[in-house]
């Protein structure tokens, strides 16, 4: 079982911060699968949100992957439940940990989060802090527009910190000293958001919180890799060469290899009957 792969899913190319966290503190095989074709997944309701996410485990799970990370802040909002349900490998998605963290550092306990308009929607953040420690405020802002800016590359861009201001500043006055980035893409614009809010309100980082979290459930379970990890293997459900260019500015290095792939409860979930993967 601990040689198996650990599967990481995304409803695209965003999944790759939290993909990149745990390849830099872990020595196993990965496999990552962005849902590209039907990005973006912040904007959908959550029982479609919900059957995307059943479908890209399925293909996970036909892969014998051993662990399952939802790296998606949307798909972890609104559809953790259902996985943990239907599926007998661990599923850690990226709420939790990255809750924990907000309520372990927030000094004046105001917590901002940021996320896509369904995560915020579902108030899976709030209800994960408040979880941590009831006494801590928290107010939260949709922010669709950073999606598209961060798939552009405009990261440090004028246009970015303009929108950055906009959003951010209902936050700002409510005196957070701790802000989740909590979406995929949000990493990539921590400067932006440094230079909006001040080095006095802490980032915390959802996707490098949950790779320490996916280090301890492995040690607990006695699941981590005896041996080197093999080449990371990348799926994607539309055409491979739009997630090899921005996944590179992602990763820092250039992609290649990406498999497109179908999805569809059609695909298989289950190894065999004694070790089926679903419950
Ligand atoms: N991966 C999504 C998230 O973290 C952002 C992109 C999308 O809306 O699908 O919420």
């Amino acid at each position: 079982m601990s040689q198996r792969p650990i599967g990481i899913f995304d409803s695209g190319v965003g999944g790759l911060t939290v993909f990149k966290e745990i390849a830099r503190l872990l020595d196993e095989e990965l496999i990552y699968l962005g849902d590209t074709a039907r990005v973006p997944y912040g904007n959908k309701g959550a029982a479609t949100v919900v059957r995307y996410a059943l479908e890209a485990a399925n293909f996970l799970l036909s892969r014998q992957v051993k662990m399952l990370v939802v790296a998606c802040n949307t798909a972890s909002a609104v559809a953790l439940p259902f996985l943990e349900e239907r599926f007998r490998v661990p599923v850690l998605g990226v709420i939790e940990p990255g809750a924990r963290k907000a309520a372990a550092v927030t000094g004046n306990g105001r917590v901002g989060v940021i996320g896509t308009a369904a995560t915020i929607g579902s108030g899976a953040y709030t209800r994960a802090i408040r979880a941590c420690r009831p006494d801590i405020e928290i107010f939260t802002q949709a922010c669709p527009l950073f999606v598209p800016l961060v798939e552009e590359g405009w990261v440090e861009h004028p246009v970015a910190r303009l929108v950055a201001e906009e959003y951010l500043r209902p936050l700002a006055e409510r005196g957070i000293d701790t802000l989740v980035l909590g979406c995929t893409h949000y990493p990539m614009l921590k400067k932006v958001l440094r230079g909006v809010l001040g080095e006095g309100v802490r980032l915390v980082d959802s996707g490098a919180e949950t790779a320490l979290t996916v280090t301890s459930i492995l040690r607990e379970q006695g699941l981590v890799r005896p041996l080197p990890a093999l080449r990371p293997r990348f799926f994607v459900t539309d055409s491979p060469a739009h997630f090899e260019r921005v996944g590179g500015a992602f990763l820092g290095k250039r992609l290649a290899h990406v498999q497109r792939v179908e999805l569809g409860m059609a695909a298989p979930a289950v190894a065999t009957p004694e070790e089926g993967n679903e419950k």
